[in-house]
């Protein structure tokens, strides 16, 4: 529960200095602490940017396990936050607030950063902001200062898949999301029928560039409806009952199928950001304020990256995407994110929950739920 902060107390160590967060992020496969720095004006400066991949802990599976995830954050996060304030050449008394993502995530995985926040805010006797991870992902095109509010903005992860009209800090309207799977967990799931590896998405995109995009006739599910929702499950089945009736598939089989998946998942993207596109036009009116970016791993994708600079040449938006390295997990954005919300006196109670499922957009949760709300309520 967010409350106003002690105004007795000074946020901040000095006017001129603004706001320093220690940020953590725990709630995937990426071990993250960074410490950034709010300016009085509002721009922000990165003072140390620490991440620990755990792909090699997951790759022998085939995707994420949410145990081991759980552990490894346990394993490497204290020499992270060690690395990450020498970096930035504080100590824990240099910090106006420690920010940890508390949610949407594998539950095991946030409460190790999110405890871990909570015993650096009581021993460091410096306030708690509990973040959500998306609306860090949503805050990500700023931290380079190029992106002014409002933006429409299209979030492709291996967890997340989600549109949203992000109008200023705290106004973000969710426009679409997936019904079942995620872009990313699409690619990585087709590419485990095909043997391609993991994680399946950079895998995909190389056999595709020897493929024939038109060998397969794939579903593109959805693309009928007048909403911008995603659903990727019927092209997985879909692309498993190809790979299936092929007898002895060789390399070229299995390009031919990567390039139409690949080119199925690029134009389901393409296709519900145009609606996305159109929706937030009538919200914002002003040419001038049609930005469209696109962040998370998918979005290092060249196809679907072409696909969505046709849709946004048809409807006169600018695309951009934050640099690669905030465009998937990491924990400067959930500083940025945890630094605004101090600045506007937001903080945390200790007894903040871990939340596997947190939509961004309550409103539109609650109101017009893709697939449920609460425990049944979608990954993204
Ligand atoms: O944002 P991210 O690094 O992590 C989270 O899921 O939070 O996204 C990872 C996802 C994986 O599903 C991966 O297969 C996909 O992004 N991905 C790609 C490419 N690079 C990463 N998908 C398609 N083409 C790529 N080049
Ligand atoms: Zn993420």
């Amino acid at each position: 529960m967010a409350f106003a902060a002690d105004p007795s107390k000074p946020q901040g160590a000095s006017a001129s200095s603004g706001l320093v967060v220690l940020g953590l992020e725990t709630s995937c496969d990426e071990t993250a602490a960074a410490v950034l720095r709010l300016r009085e004006d509002g721009s922000a400066e990165v003072l140390a940017d620490c991440v620990y991949s755990q792909i090699e802990e997951h790759t022998p599976f085939g995707g994420v396990v949410p145990e081991i995830a759980a552990r490894a954050h346990v394993d490497a996060l204290d020499a992270l936050i060690r690395r990450a304030l020498d970096e930035a050449q504080m100590g824990f008394a240099d910090l106006d607030a420690v920010a940890a993502t508390s949610g949407p995530g594998l539950v095991g995985g946030v409460m190790v950063g999110l405890m871990t926040a909570k015993a650096i805010s009581l021993a460091a006797d410096i306030p708690l902001i509990a973040v959500n991870h998306l609306e860090g992902h949503a805050l990500s095109p700023r931290l380079t200062g190029a992106c002014p509010f409002p933006y429409l903005l299209l979030l492709i992860s291996g967890g997340h898949t989600q549109l949203l009209a992000v109008d200023d800090l705290t106004e973000m309207t969710r426009l679409g999301s997936t019904i079942d799977d995620a872009a990313g967990e699409a690619f990585d799931k087709t590419a485990k029928i095909m043997q391609l590896g993991y994680p399946g998405g950079p895998a995909m995109e190389q056999a595709a560039l020897s493929g024939d995009a038109t060998r397969f006739d794939l579903p593109r599910p959805l693309t009928r409806s007048p909403n911008a929702d995603f659903s990727f499950a019927g092209l997985k089945t879909a692309a498993r009952r190809a790979w299936d009736a092929l007898d002895n598939p060789d390399e070229q089989d299995r390009n031919d199928l990567a390039a139409s998946v690949q080119a199925a998942i690029a134009d389901c993207l393409a296709d519900r950001s145009r609606n996305a596109m159109a929706m937030f036009i009538e919200r914002h009116p002003d040419e001038a304020e049609r930005r469209f970016v696109v962040a998370g791993g998918v979005a290092a994708n060249k196809a679907v990256k072409s696909a969505l600079e046709t849709a946004c040449a048809d409807f006169g938006f600018t695309l951009s995407a934050p640099p690669a390295k905030w465009c998937t997990d990491n924990a400067v954005m959930i500083a940025l994110a945890g630094a605004e919300r101090l600045k506007r006196g937001e903080i945390s109670d200790l007894d903040a929950p871990a939340r596997p499922r947190w939509p961004l957009d309550q409103r539109a949760a609650a109101d017009d739920p893709a697939s449920g709300a609460g425990r049944k309520g979608p990954k993204a």
